[in-house]
């Protein structure tokens, strides 16, 4: 038997979401964090992502501004952080400060990475795309970087990484 949703519901049918934690800056190169459910690879060659980032967010002109970000994977470890990072808003408070992360500067572009993280993607922006009540952002990818110890034969090893999963703000990890 199947059971009905309604249209504000709709999401309990999708899967369980990734979740990142972007970095940006200001014009002043001050850096903030914003939690994101939504973001997906989207093209091979030559490598982009895309996030989806709503209009109201202080990052939202943070990254049409300054056209760089990246990407940073957090482990279930850090979910609490994770969480502050998306509650919170950078107009108002320093998240690194509240949510006790480390800023390391990246290889390519100017927001820095979140040493608490286990992988890095550094993106510049290349198109957006408004689709309803967010803007995806799409990113070329110029570099990359991810803790040796979460690789295991050229592969993620969830065991070490811990990646989240996340479904209206319940926070999960994948094993295999
Ligand atoms: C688990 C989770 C996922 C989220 N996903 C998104 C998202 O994909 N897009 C978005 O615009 N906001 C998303 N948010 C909300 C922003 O992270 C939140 O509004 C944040 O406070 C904005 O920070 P800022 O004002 O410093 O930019 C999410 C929040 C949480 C907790």
């Amino acid at each position: 038997m199947k059971t009905s949703l309604s249209r504000d519901g709709y999401s309990q049918a999708g899967p369980i979401a990734p979740t990142v934690m972007v970095s940006c800056v200001d014009s002043a190169g001050k850096a903030n964090i914003i939690t994101l459910g939504m973001y997906m690879p989207i093209s091979h060659d030559p490598p982009q992502v895309v996030i989806g980032v709503s209009p109201k967010r202080y990052s939202y002109d943070l990254i049409m501004k300054q056209g760089e970000f990246v990407v940073n994977s957090p482990g279930i470890g850090i979910a609490e952080k994770m969480h502050i990072c998306g509650i919170k808003s950078g107009k108002d408070t320093d998240k690194w400060t509240e949510a006790g992360l480390t800023p390391v500067p990246a290889q390519k572009v100017r927001p820095p990475l979140i040493e608490e993280c286990y992988g890095h993607i550094e993106c510049e922006v290349v198109n957006m795309v408004t689709c309803g009540d967010h803007t995806l952002f799409v990113g070329e990818v110029v570099a990359a970087s991810i803790n040796a110890e979460c690789l295991k034969d050229g592969k993620l090893n969830l065991e070490k990484a811990k990646p989240i999963a996340q479904k209206n703000w319940d926070y999960y990890t994948l094993t295999k």
